[in-house]
């Protein structure tokens, strides 16, 4: 069923999808239903989410008080050419929240979040280059689309990497206004940033690197960067698009770093499409139109703040009360435990890694601190894996990252290590 509605999606969508993040080989499994810790595909398979919607769904699929309260607005209307409430209820939840937050902007997604960021960067220091991590995913603007899943054959030594355009397509000159920096390797990051220091408006990072292997960063190459920017006015932006998940005011909270900007989504709109950006007052208020001027920035979005996703995310945060964190993190632990015993056990070497409800696996013996050390991975293990995973009833992406909900039960989690037991002893 899947496959035949997988090859009618391809005479209307290329690839037969919106989303080639969720593309697999042979073809990928169409959702019918989602409930709690589980899916249902067209094929009628249960299996149990371990990656809830790339880590967005953190209660679940369709917890009752978010569900219930969208069911409530829907009949006070979807949207209005007019400000609404229910984004000032979730401006002061997220601004209590962030460290860095003085004031918020909201959008329909975490790219239009990063987005901004360096756009504000950009007006706020007058520079116009900015440095990124290798590996690092900030949505899919021109901007950011250097230097992501990078063939490594392609990005120069690992001490000096070089920009690599990840798409076809970017406006000419892209790769001119990036550079690129190694994680968690901080005297490399640091002499790279000081040959460039007065060129750069901006370094983007993610305290934990998310969709290409949910890897934390070290405490002290976050201060490092922290030190850098404030010494040479650079704005330091965290993308905490996934790493929002770490605690409830984020991984700025956890690591006590906190940047000058920060740009969120997925969690905080309560599964309905969001994002957000925000950070110090005199950097956003380039954003108010009220001055006789008006904005220094230009921003504006039909569906932004609307007050369905509004709703939606305040519910949500409201749920995200720091025992939930607490309660999700060592549930994962106990996962991510289970997997370094399992793969001990069959003589498979494995690095575990992830923070607080995120977890990613990567098939090698070496550490995994930053994008090359992911690359050198067995990736032909790991995409067989995947799909033995799939097979024994286990959703996560395709690189085996995961993250949990709370939703997901001690019986889920046993479940995972007895499906991950089997399917890696036909393996290898
Ligand atoms: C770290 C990070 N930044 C930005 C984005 C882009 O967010 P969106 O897909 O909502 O545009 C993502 C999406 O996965 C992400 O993981």
């Amino acid at each position: 069923m899947s496959r035949a509605k997988w090859e009618e999606a391809c005479e209307y969508l290329p690839g037969g999808d919106s989303r080639n993040s969720i593309f697999w080989k042979p073809y990928p499994v169409f959702i019918t239903d989602a409930s709690g810790s589980r899916v249902m595909d067209a094929d009628g398979v249960q299996r149990i989410d371990f990656i809830n919607t790339m880590t967005t769904m953190i209660l679940g699929h369709g917890p009752a008080p978010v569900i219930n309260a969208v069911r409530r607005q829907l009949d006070k209307g979807l949207g209005y050419n007019a400000p609404n409430e229910r984004q000032v209820d979730l401006a002061r939840i997220l601004c209590d929240r962030v460290p860095s937050f003085d004031l918020v902007r909201f959008t329909n997604s975490g790219t239009e979040a990063t987005l901004n960021t360096l756009r504000a960067a950009r007006a706020f220091t007058g520079k116009t280059r900015f440095a990124k991590v290798e590996g690092g995913y900030h949505g899919t603007h021109d901007g950011v689309t250097v230097s992501v899943r990078v063939d490594p054959s392609l990005a120069g030594d690992p001490d000096n990497p070089v920009p690599v355009p990840a798409s076809a397509g970017l406006v000419p000159g892209v790769t001119d206004q990036v550079t690129v920096i190694p994680f968690n390797d901080s005297a490399t990051a640091l002499r790279i940033l000081e040959d460039n220091a007065c060129d750069l408006a901006a370094i983007i990072v993610e305290p934990v690197m998310g969709s290409v292997g949910m890897v934390p960063a070290q405490p002290e190459y976050l201060t490092m960067l922290r030190d850098f920017a404030t010494a040479n006015n650079t704005v330091l932006i965290f993308d905490e698009v996934i790493s929002f998940r770490v605690a409830p005011g984020g991984s700025q909270e956890f690591y006590g770093v906190t940047p000058d900007m920060t740009a969120l989504g997925k969690i905080i709109g309560g599964g309905l499409p969001v994002g957000a950006f925000g950070g110090r007052r005199d950097i956003m208020e380039l954003y108010d139109p009220s001055p006789s001027g008006g904005p220094v920035v230009s921003h504006a979005g039909t569906f932004n703040a609307n007050p369905l996703t509004m709703l939606a995310g305040s519910v949500a945060m409201e749920q995200l009360t720091s025992d939930v964190y607490r309660n999700l993190a060592a549930l994962t632990e106990e996962l991510k435990q289970g997997l370094r015993e399992i793969c001990s056990t069959l003589e498979v070497p494995v690095q575990v890694t992830g923070l607080g409800s995120l977890f990613g696996i990567h098939f090698c013996d070496h550490p995994v601190n930053n994008y090359r050390d992911i690359a050198s991975g067995n990736h032909e293990l790991r995409d067989r894996m995947f799909l033995g995973l799939l097979n024994e009833g286990i959703l996560m992406a395709s690189n085996l990252v995961g993250a949990t909900s709370t939703a997901t039960t001690e019986d889920d989690i046993e479940a995972f290590l007895k499906a991950f037991r089997t399917a890696l002893e036909r393996n290898v």
